[in-house]
């Protein structure tokens, strides 16, 4: 046990009551920010991340005080800790010079392959072990105070030794961290999974809690579900009263992912939090509490879940390794095959038992569908966010779509946005269903990856001097600089116009005819906004030359000029009219002696 975290919590800063960091709602963040005293944000959406949403931390960086709260280390896994990740969040980390980070309790990969998803551990002295072990090792490579969060988790991992909270006090103490409280979190369990969340509470080192958690969650198939998309219900606010009433905490934040109400519905919120902290933890009153939550009614849930508990405990009889548990359950969330077979077994399917014995309890349970209907949501989401118009234009069947291509295409990346990088390749190969209704959407899949990309280049880059060319030795001794956020794109529809009519009216299909058509998408200099531009064949070869950097001004002019037909006009000037129109577009960014490249490749 130790007791470092414990004094240095004496020192660390007092942030107040905060929300999260979300693009959808930064705007009224920003002109609220009288009334939230910091901003927690997602290290995964900013890590590798430039333009519009790099900017976006800077911003709240030079507003507010902020804190990190990760989805992604798995401290709970069995793969070995993914190290480049930890180091670009340790830079990340110290760049803003956060207070201190959380992650969640909980595994989320196993054998390489990622779910994306906060899945529950086994409670047994093997996981603590494993944990501790690995929590001490994040915070001693990070270097910042870590705490732990509680999650919600929707079935019991078999072979447990101890209960969840005993679990997750060890894991506190021996690993010597803080803990993030989610008070959320803690009430669906406690409806869910059928105990009094006052007694659990007592049951944790609660003088670790730096941070509070506080969200709403959404009633779902007889279970409740941690969405972060809900208002707050009264239990949990009665909740956090009842945790301020024992300690003191650093923070407390508004968790609000989606679903985003009128913003002063948000700011109602923060408003009666704050009431409830200045009324408890930093005042020092007491309020009048309830000594228990009301009892909840999600009877036929609960009496589903005890049934299947009966199961589980006769199924595993010995101890699981806390690899295989962890490896068999993440590819049964990520094999959609091995979901046909095993759920289309429930169904009466004449597919063969279910190996190893103890994923068969788990199957049977309601808890293992749970994290599948979640993994599938998510994903669908994540992927319709990237494909926006796609998805538009397919409607009630985008989720069969984002389903299909999975099964091709199988995530397996850390990074969020990589899961849809292929759903362009997907159209083309295995999507033959959606392309005979709309044979464009591989050119607009492709076209708006190009998009993402432009989007969220980290590539960092500014305009330098433009000349004005006087003579033809200049034109010789100086080449163009193609602005370094750009991709060229050949696409067999005007895909760009397919935008334009899609963005006119979200319900016509647009109509459109094969037609080559190259695009160069960028983000514009200065700025952050993306730009799309046609260009024509010579004016494509122009910019995939100048791309090279070998080539000066008189070469590309002239290269580009034998090009043009002699009902062109005079090649030189329309070559030199070309040249200043990009220019004027942002497509190239300025010049640079012919002579500094070649010292600079010396
Ligand atoms: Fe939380």
């Amino acid at each position: 046990m130790g007791d470092n975290f414990l004094a240095s919590k004496r020192s660390l800063p007092v942030l107040g009551v905060g929300l999260g960091l979300r693009s959808e709602i930064a705007g009224e963040t920003f002109a609220n920010s009288e009334s939230i005293d910091w901003l927690e944000f997602t290290p995964e959406n900013y890590l590798g991340f430039g333009g519009l949403t790099r900017s976006r931390l800077e911003a709240a960086a030079a507003a507010f005080p902020l804190a990190s709260h990760g989805v992604s280390l798995s401290v709970g896994g069995t793969d070995p800790l993914d190290m480049t990740y930890l180091k670009s969040l340790k830079e990340l980390l110290d760049r803003f010079d956060v207070p201190w980070w959380s992650d969640h309790l909980c595994f989320s990969s196993a054998n390489g392959r990622s779910t994306h998803d906060l899945l529950p551990l086994p409670w047994t002295k093997e996981a603590v072990d494993h944990i501790v072990l690995r929590a001490r090792q994040v915070q001693e490579f990070v270097g910042r105070p870590f705490l732990l969060e509680n999650i919600s988790f929707y079935m019991e991992m078999p072979c447990a030794q101890m209960s969840e909270a005993q679990f997750f006090a060890e894991i506190l103490e021996k690993a010597d961290c803080g803990m993030l409280l989610d008070v959320n979190n803690v009430y669906v369990n406690s409806v869910n999974h059928g105990f009094d969340p006052v007694e659990y509470l007592k049951q944790l080192p609660l003088e670790r809690v730096v941070q509070i958690h506080v969200a709403g969650h959404l009633v779902h198939d007889r279970q409740i579900i941690d969405t972060h998309g809900a208002s707050i219900v009264e239990p949990v606010y009665q909740l956090l009263a009842d945790v301020l009433k024992r300690v003191k905490v650093k923070a407390i934040l508004l968790e609000r992912d989606q679903n985003f109400p009128a913003f002063d519905e948000l700011l109602a919120e923060l408003a009666t939090i704050r009431k409830i902290a200045d009324e408890t933890s930093l005042i020092g009153q007491s309020v009048e509490l309830p000594q228990a939550c009301p009892p909840v009614e999600i009877a036929v849930g609960r009496a589903k879940r005890q049934r299947s508990k009966k199961k589980t405990s006769s199924a595993t009889k010995r101890e699981i390794p806390l690899k295989e548990l962890e490896s068999e359950f993440c590819d049964l969330l990520l094999d959609r095959k091995k979901q046909a077979r095993h759920f289309g077994r429930r169904k009466g399917s004449a597919a063969g038992p279910i190996r190893p014995a103890w994923l068969r309890a788990l199957v049977d349970g309601q808890g293992a569908a749970t994290y599948i209907w979640l993994l599938n949501s998510n994903q669908e989401n994540l992927v319709g966010n990237l494909y926006p118009l796609c998805r538009n234009i397919l409607g009630r069947s985008w989720h069969r779509v984002v389903d299909d291509y999975f099964v091709h295409f199988p995530p397996g990346n850390l990074n969020f946005r990589d899961f849809g990088e292929n759903l362009a390749q997907y159209f083309v190969s295995a999507g033959r269903q959606w392309t005979k209704t709309y044979p464009f959407l591989p050119a607009l899949a492709q076209f708006e990856w190009a998009k993402v990309l432009v989007n969220d280049s980290p590539v960092e880059s500014a305009l330098t001097e433009t000349i004005a060319f006087t003579s033809r030795e200049q034109l010789s001794s100086f080449r163009p600089l193609v602005n370094p956020i750009l991709l060229l794109r050949h696409f067999d529809y005007p895909v760009h116009e397919i935008a334009r009519q899609l963005g006119n009216s979200c319900c016509q299909v647009p109509q459109v005819v094969p037609e080559e058509t190259i695009l160069a998408i960028y983000r514009e200099l200065p700025g952050l906004q993306t730009r799309v531009c046609q260009l024509s064949p010579v004016g494509a070869s122009l910019i995939t030359r100048a791309q090279q950097g070998t080539s000066s001004y008189m070469e590309l002019l002239e290269s580009a000029g034998e090009k043009l037909g002699a009902a062109d006009g005079n090649p030189f000037l329309v070559m030199l009219e070309l040249l200043d129109t990009l220019r004027q577009l942002g497509v190239l960014v300025g010049s640079e002696p012919i002579g500094r490249t070649i010292s600079a490749t010396a």
